[in-house]
Parts: structure tokens; C-alpha cells; sequence
């Protein structure tokens, strides 16, 4: 055993050493080229750079990673390379080398060299894990149901929204928002996917005794495996000497519970005469399983396409939600201003529609996505040689060539808040966007082919939340003794203190 490791050690060491020396700047590569190589970070340890991931360590550990990508850019160019273990990785927040990627070349750029082996225990083979060919047999199923289900289903969500309201205090006592925002979006995410909310925390005599699946276990195993997930990513192809167990179990736990899940779903459609049997009686709710299930009975595909959506999908609203209370709890003018907007509505009459037309709310959830993007750094791996447009040499204008397994990591955070596109970038000022058109300055549901797909579900659900809560309280007061947003960063970039509030009728 130990022979093999010594043996997988050095072949990706010589790996590494040959790629280095092919890539590195100044090799055979470079030169007769126009392109030129980005500023590199400076670094006491030439091939492994390992003083720079010290340091990565160190500002995600005292949770100021992403502020520290961001001081980096200031400091060395809105492009630039680092090697981290002897791999390019080019760090940028150039729109130009973002348009590229995503939309210009995005074939070349992929995401399954990072993600496929690390996920695929977990949610299998889909959307978010994986390149050509699985992705496009995979978008097309998928991104039309998102459409449909935005504008019909404001009662579906309206059940979990008005729970949640139920268990917010209203005598004015301090409460953190941030938990029971994540428990809203995953029930509501969850019902919208499996059919099933998860709402296990529900008080007993509540719950639905006729539910498949036993949320609590499922949700443990799912974020045990999610955990286990961004340590695979970090050791890469060296993830085969964590061993652990309870990660293998996991996996086979999710994987079992969905698959007997569907299947229960497929005999009930199959004995129902394809007849909605949801537990509220003659509304049909649009999930998610039931549709793809008009297109495939492929077992395989729909555990999977159920598992990567899940995995996208259950956290990042809640994020959302978590930083705009953050914010608005301290700026109560904004706060006020929103309540004078939705004055007179009635929860009925928030359809997808009116909750655009709402500018001010809308303006101001804009501007929280700006100053805090919850996917504040995304990733493409190179798959094949290509030259990106800009950020090479000191004045960052020359056109960059990269290499297969290049790693491009574009700063959403950092090119929200460049002084060149955004005045004032730092100033939470909702109405900058009365006037402000940005095109791929401003991203936070990436752009190109592989942008979210559930962008106008997400925004419907957020907008929703902001106006029942701008309804029913007059004021919300910051409680949090820290003023300043302190990250933290798992996959998204949180609120770490969440949003501690007291809420006034
Ligand atoms: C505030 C909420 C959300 C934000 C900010 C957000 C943001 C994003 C971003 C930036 C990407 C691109 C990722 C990449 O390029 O690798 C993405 C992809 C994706 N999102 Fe979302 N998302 C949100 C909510 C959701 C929800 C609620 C769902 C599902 C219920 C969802 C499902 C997906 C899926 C399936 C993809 C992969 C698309 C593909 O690769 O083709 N997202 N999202």
C-alpha cells in the first residue's frame, strides 16, 4: 500500500515538474508569441508556491479570504498568477477575460477536471459537476421548468414564508435571522425538487406522516458529504489518501434515499394514471421530479439531475436573504423606503411580475449583490490551449495563451467593486442603479451558457421574503454588537455573524 502512494507521489510530482517547465514564463511556449505573462504574485518558493497557500490558509481561517483577493488585485493587477503546488492559477476580475471564458470560448473552459471526481460520490454525474457531453443532454431538461415554475407557484412558497413569519418575534427582542432563513429556503427548495419539503423541524403533529423521506438523516448525510466534498477539492487527485468511512456512507445514504424516492414517485404517478397526488388537494404543484419525469425515466439521470440541483440551489437564497437583512438593519433609511414602496400590496398579489416592478426593492437587492455576491469566486479549469484576450504583461493589456489545467478564478467580488465601473464602489447605495446599465461588470448569477439557471426563481423567492418582512415591521434594528460584514466562506460567501435583528410592528 504505502509503495503504491510513494509511486501515485512521484508520477504527479514528475507530472507537475514537466508541466512547469513546459508552461513556466520564458519556456519554449512563450516565446514568438504577442502574449505575455500576468504579474505573479512574489513568492519565496518558486515551483510549489507554498508560502502563498500558507497564506491562502491563513485569510480563510480568520475569515478574510475574499477581502484578501480583493487587497491582492489592488496591489498586483486586476490579473494576475500564482502557482499554488506547482499549478497556474490565474486570478482575475478583468470582465474582458470573464466575457471570454463564459461566453466567448466557454468550450475550452471547464469545470469537471475540479468538481467531478470530488462531487461524484455525493449527487453523481450533472449539472454543476460535469463538461460535454453530460451538461448539454443536461441544461435543456432542466432550464425550461425553472421558467415555468416562477410565475405559477406563489403559493407553494407562501406556506413556508408565512411559517417563517410565524416564529419571528414581534416584541421587539433579538433574534439571529440567518437560521431560520436557511431553514425556509431549504423547505422551500426541497419541496420544489423532491416534491417533499423538508421540514422536519416542524412541531411533530405538523408533519406530513405520508413523507418518503426522512429529512433529518438525509439532511445530515447530505451536509456531512458536502463538508467532506471541499476537502476533496482541495486535495485534488490526492483525495484517495482521505480515508473516511462515513464519507463513503454518506454518499450511499443520499444516493439510496432519492433513488427509492423516485421510484415511490414513478409508482404513484404509474397508479394514479399520471394524476398530481400533492398533499393539497386539487392545486398541482410544478416540481422538479415530476416534470423531468416527462422526459426520462433513466434512473441514474434523474438522481443525479435531483442531487446537483439540490446542491446548487438549497443554500445560496438564503445567503442572499441573510446579507440583505445584514444590511438593511443598518440603513434604516433604505428600510424605510422600501416600506413606503410596498405600501398597501397584499401577499396575494405578489406574483413574479409585480415584484419586478417594485424598482426600489428591486434596486436595492442589486446592490447587496454587488457589494455581496454569494458566489464571490468561480472557477474554470482550462481544457484546452487558448489565449485570453487581456491582463498579461505589467500594464495588464496583452493577450494571456494558457494551457490544459491552466485554473482561471474570476473575483465576482472584486469586479463588483472596481472604482472604474461603480462610483463610490464601497457605499451600499441602492439608487446608483436608477441610472447604472453594467454588462459583465456586475455577475452575480455568472453569464454565458452555464449562468444559473434558477436566476428568476431565486430572485422571485428573495423579493418576496424582502416585501412580506417591509409588510408586517415597521422598523429593523441592527443588534449585532460587530458593525462590519465579517465573511465567511464554505462554497458561498456569508454573512458569518448572520443578521441579528430586532424586529418593531
Ligand atoms: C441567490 C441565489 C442564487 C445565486 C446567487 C446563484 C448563482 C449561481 C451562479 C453564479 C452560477 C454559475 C456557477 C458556475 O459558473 O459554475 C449558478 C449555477 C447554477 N445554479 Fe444558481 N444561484 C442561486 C440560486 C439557485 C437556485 C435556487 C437553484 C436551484 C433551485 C440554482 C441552481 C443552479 C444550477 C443547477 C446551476 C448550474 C448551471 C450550469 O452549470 O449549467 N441556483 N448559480
Amino acid at each position: 500500500m504505502l509503495s503504491l502512494v510513494k509511486i501515485a507521489f512521484f508520477l504527479i510530482i514528475v507530472e507537475w515538474l514537466s508541466r512547469y517547465l513546459r508552461q513556466r514564463p520564458n519556456g519554449p511556449r512563450w516565446r514568438d508569441s504577442d502574449c505575455a505573462t500576468p504579474p505573479s504574485l512574489p513568492s519565496r518558493d518558486a515551483f510549489f508556491n507554498l508560502d502563498n497557500v500558507k497564506d491562502m490558509l491563513q485569510t480563510l481561517a480568520e475569515n478574510r479570504r475574499i477581502r484578501s483577493i480583493y487587497e491582492q488585485s489592488h496591489k498586483y493587477g486586476w490579473t494576475h498568477q500564482w502557482w499554488p503546488f506547482g499549478t497556474r492559477l490565474i486570478q482575475t476580475s478583468d470582465p474582458k477575460i470573464v466575457l471570454f471564458i463564459h461566453a466567448i470560448e466557454p468550450e475550452k473552459f471547464g469545470i469537471a477536471p475540479q468538481r467531478e471526481n470530488a462531487t461524484g460520490p455525493l449527487i453523481g454525474h450533472g449539472l454543476i459537476t460535469s463538461d460535454e457531453p453530460i451538461w448539454s443532454f443536461m441544461r435543456p431538461l432542466l432550464k425550461p421548468i425553472f421558467t415555468r415554475t416562477q410565475i405559477s407557484d406563489r403559493v407553494a412558497f407562501d406556506i413556508h414564508v408565512s411559517r417563517f413569519m410565524d416564529l419571528l418575534p414581534v416584541d421587539g427582542s433579538t433574534i439571529n435571522l440567518r437560521p431560520l432563513l436557511e431553514s425556509l429556503i431549504l423547505y422551500a427548495s426541497s419541496e420544489f425538487i423532491f416534491g417533499e419539503s423538508f421540514d422536519s423541524q416542524m412541531p411533530i403533529g405538523e408533519r406530513d406522516p405520508n413523507k418518503s423521506i426522512d429529512s433529518r438523516s438525509f439532511i445530515d448525510a447530505f451536509n456531512y458529504g458536502m463538508k467532506e466534498v471541499g476537502k476533496r477539492i482541495i486535495f485534488g487527485k490526492l483525495s484517495f489518501l482521505i480515508r473516511d468511512p462515513l464519507f463513503w456512507s454518506s454518499c450511499r445514504f443520499v444516493q439510496d434515499t432519492t433513488r427509492a424516492h423516485i421510484e415511490r414517485v414513478m409508482r404513484q404517478i404509474h397508479t394514479s394514471g399520471n394524476q398530481p397526488t400533492d398533499t393539497e388537494g386539487s392545486r398541482s404543484k410544478t416540481t422538479l421530479l415530476r416534470e423531468l419525469l416527462e422526459k426520462t425515466q433513466d434512473l441514474d439521470v434523474l438522481c443525479s439531475q435531483l442531487l446537483n440541483v439540490f446542491f446548487a440551489g438549497r443554500d445560496a437564497p438564503a445567503i442572499a436573504l441573510t446579507s440583505i437583512f445584514f444590511i438593511l438593519s443598518r440603513h434604516p433609511q433604505v428600510w424605510a423606503q422600501i416600506r413606503q414602496e410596498v405600501q398597501g400590496l397584499q401577499p396575494e398579489n405578489l406574483f413574479f411580475e409585480k415584484l419586478k416592478s417594485l424598482r426600489y426593492v428591486q434596486h436595492t437587492i442589486s446592490e447587496v449583490f454587488r457589494l455581496y455576491p454569494p458566489l464571490a469566486n468561480n472557477s474554470r479549469i482550462c481544457l484546452q490551449e487558448a489565449i485570453l484576450p487581456s491582463g498579461g504583461g505589467a500594464d495588464g493589456t496583452s493577450p494571456i495563451r494558457v494551457f490544459p489545467r491552466d485554473t482561471i478564478s474570476v473575483s465576482y467580488y472584486t469586479l463588483h467593486r472596481r472604482a472604474d465601473f461603480f462610483e463610490d464602489p464601497e457605499v451600499f447605495r441602492p439608487e446608483r442603479w436608477q441610472t447604472l446599465r453594467t454588462t459583465w461588470e456586475f455577475l452575480p448569477f455568472a453569464g454565458g451558457p452555464r449562468h444559473c439557471p434558477a436566476q428568476q426563481l431565486a430572485l422571485f423567492w428573495i423579493g418576496y421574503v424582502v416585501v412580506r418582512m417591509a409588510l408586517r415591521f415597521r422598523e429593523l434594528k441592527n443588534m449585532d454588537p460587530v458593525n462590519d460584514f465579517v465573511e465567511e466562506v464554505k462554497l458561498n460567501l456569508q454573512s458569518r455573524n448572520g443578521a441579528i435583528v430586532a424586529l418593531i410592528v
